[in-house]
């Protein structure tokens, strides 16, 4: 679990991708992932900034929490919504590739100790492919997304969103 500072950090990338977001002209759903975003992005470089052993024990289970989580939540009801749709079709299934290049760097990840000498190029590894997913979803991705979608279904399909990730 991350310390209250990390956790105050991690709080400060989310709201500060909030206002991102809002200037992109995202809402519901997609203001929401750039938020879990930030939020996640500032724990990576907590621990890439870090060669403490500590440090990785105890943030790396969340971060693979929030990534697993968040690539469900997508995966279960964002993509199938934009692979409905002529515009947004192809992002769905260059995101399907996606997620399963991040997934098979945490199923990675979880096969080394902390002190592993490999532990931290893993670590990097995944630390880009979040950097590149980021950055194509934000760019690319939600921009279009939103648009064909529209402020209410976007909204929608938070709550949808919510419920796959618990699912
Ligand atoms: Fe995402």
């Amino acid at each position: 679990m991350p310390n209250a500072l990390e956790r105050a950090a991690s709080e400060v990338m989310g709201a500060a991708k909030d206002v991102q977001a809002g200037f992109k002209g995202l809402t519901g759903v997609f203001m929401h992932l750039m938020e879990e975003h930030g939020r996640v992005g500032a724990l990576i470089r907590r621990v890439a900034l870090s060669e403490d052993l500590e440090v990785r024990a105890k943030l790396y289970p969340t971060i693979r929490t929030e990534l697993l989580d968040h690539e469900k939540g997508e995966l279960i009801a964002v993509y199938p919504e934009l692979a409905r749709f002529p515009e947004t079709a192809a992002i769905a299934a260059a995101h399907a590739h996606h997620a399963s290049e991040l997934e098979a760097e945490i199923l990675e990840l979880d096969a080394l100790s902390f002190n592993s000498g490999s532990w931290a190029p893993a670590f990097e590894r995944l630390a880009k492919l979040v950097d590149e997913h980021v950055t194509i979803e934000e760019r690319e991705y939600f921009p279009l997304a939103q648009k064909v979608l529209g402020e209410e279904r976007a909204q929608q399909l938070l709550t949808t969103f919510e419920a796959a990730k618990k699912s």
